[in-house]
Order: structure tokens, then sequence, then C-alpha cells
């Protein structure tokens, strides 16, 4: 969801305008995202990297994930969205803690739709988390190393269970992954849209999905008709 403070700049508006707006956009997307039957929908709202903004613009965007839960969480529950949230819970405000375990339990048997929130999350650093785990089972005589599987490794990832993502889209004409999904992206398509994030529309979104559609997924195999 990028391009919010450059939106806002744009319009001589302060960023924490750019980040308003982009709640908007996300609600709409979340909505239009259901509606063309997508059952997981990953956001990246706020990376670990994110704390090194000024305390103002961090302030802003806690101010913004809590009232976004607060005011959007019984609409996603009677929709029958699933919010799941992937990040370290390490050293969270109390309060903004709560509010993540409180969306997750009350969604938990829902099935129409996935929102995973990926907060105060880094890839880096849930890889690095993953790894100590491991080595924490293995001292521990839970695990061999010798037999260690790609499986074993992205059970212990916040993402276990989920699915890895197929198409992955980043708005504001930047093209690169910023430490999202690093160990989970490894076979998704990427669709780098131009505008910023706040005038991202569901027909962006339907285009990127076609865009999706005419690419040719070899997963490291050879395409189909090249096989004789
Ligand atoms: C990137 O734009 C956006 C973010 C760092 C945060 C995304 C947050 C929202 C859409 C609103 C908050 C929603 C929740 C649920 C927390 P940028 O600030 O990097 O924009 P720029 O690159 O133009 O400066």
């Amino acid at each position: 969801m990028d391009g919010n403070g450059r939106w806002a700049r744009a319009r001589g508006l302060p960023r924490a305008a750019g980040h308003r707006a982009g709640v908007e956009t996300l609600r709409r997307t979340v909505r239009a995202a259901g509606e063309m039957d997508i059952k997981w929908l990953t956001i990246y709202a706020f990376s670990s990297e994110n704390w090194s903004r000024p305390k103002s613009e961090v302030s802003d965007l806690m101010g913004l994930l809590k009232l976004f839960i607060r005011r959007d969480l019984a609409e996603l529950h009677q929709n029958g969205v699933r919010v799941r949230i992937v990040g370290s819970r390490e050293g969270l405000e109390p309060d903004i803690a709560a509010l993540l375990v409180e969306a997750e339990s009350l969604t938990a048997d829902n099935t129409n739709m996935n929102l995973v929130v990926a907060f105060n999350y880094g890839s880096r650093d849930e890889i690095l988390r993953a790894a100590r785990a491991i080595a924490m089972d293995a001292r521990a005589g839970r695990l061999d190393p010798d037999t260690l599987t790609a499986d074993d490794f992205a059970a212990r990832l916040d993402t276990a269970g989920m699915p890895d993502p197929d198409l992955i889209i980043r708005t504001s004409g930047e093209q690169r992954l910023s430490n999202f999904l690093l160990w989970q992206a490894a076979y998704a398509e990427f669709v780098f849209v131009p505008c910023h994030w706040p005038d991202f529309g569901p027909d962006d979104l339907a285009a990127a999905i076609h865009v999706f559609a005419e690419r040719d997924r070899r997963f490291g195999r050879v395409a189909q008709e090249a096989v004789s």
C-alpha cells in the first residue's frame, strides 16, 4: 500500500491525510476482493522498519490501525472475513496487542475470506525467529537437523498454514519487495501499479488480476508447449 505520503504531498496535505485516505482505499479493496471471491488477501500495514519514521507519523499509523480494527471489525466479521495478523508481537503497546488478539479470536471461525494483516512485520525478522525456533527444537532433541524440510521451516513462519501468495501488487511505481514475504514470495507474480495507494481502485485490482491470469507460471519447470 505504497505512496500515501506522496499522494498527500501532491495535494499540499500532511502525510497523515494520505494515510487516512489509504485506510479508505483499504476498506474498498477488501470489499472488492470479497466480491471477486478472492480467498486470501494480505496487506502490508506496518513494517518492522516503519518504527524509524518520525514519532508523530508512527503515532498516526497506530491510531489508524486501532480505528480500523475498532470501526471495521464488526463489518468484516459480518461478511465472514477471518482476520489473521503476521509480524512480531514483541514490545507492542498492550492496547494494540489486545486489539490484534480480539480481531483474530472474534473472526477465527469465518471462512468466506482471509484478511492477513502484516503488522510490525519484517520478513528477515520472521525468518530469523523461525530459524531460532528450529535451533531450539534441535537443541531440545525435538527435531533432527539432517531431516529438516522446507515444510518444517514454513511451519515455523508467522504464515504457517497459509498458502503462498500468487500475486503481489505494489502501488506508487516502486519496484521492490521491502522485506515482505521473502520466503513465501518465491514463485509469486509481481504487478507494479503506477498510482499511489489512495488512488488504487477496484478497477486497478481487476486489471492486476487480469495481468496475472495472462502470466505463464512455470515454477522452475519448462513451458507446457516445450514438453514433447
Ligand atoms: C506506505 O506509504 C504506506 C504505509 C507505510 C502504511 C500503510 C498504511 C495504511 C494504508 C493506513 C493504515 C492502515 C492500517 C490498517 C495500519 P508511504 O507513507 O511510504 O508513502 P510514500 O512512500 O509516498 O512516503
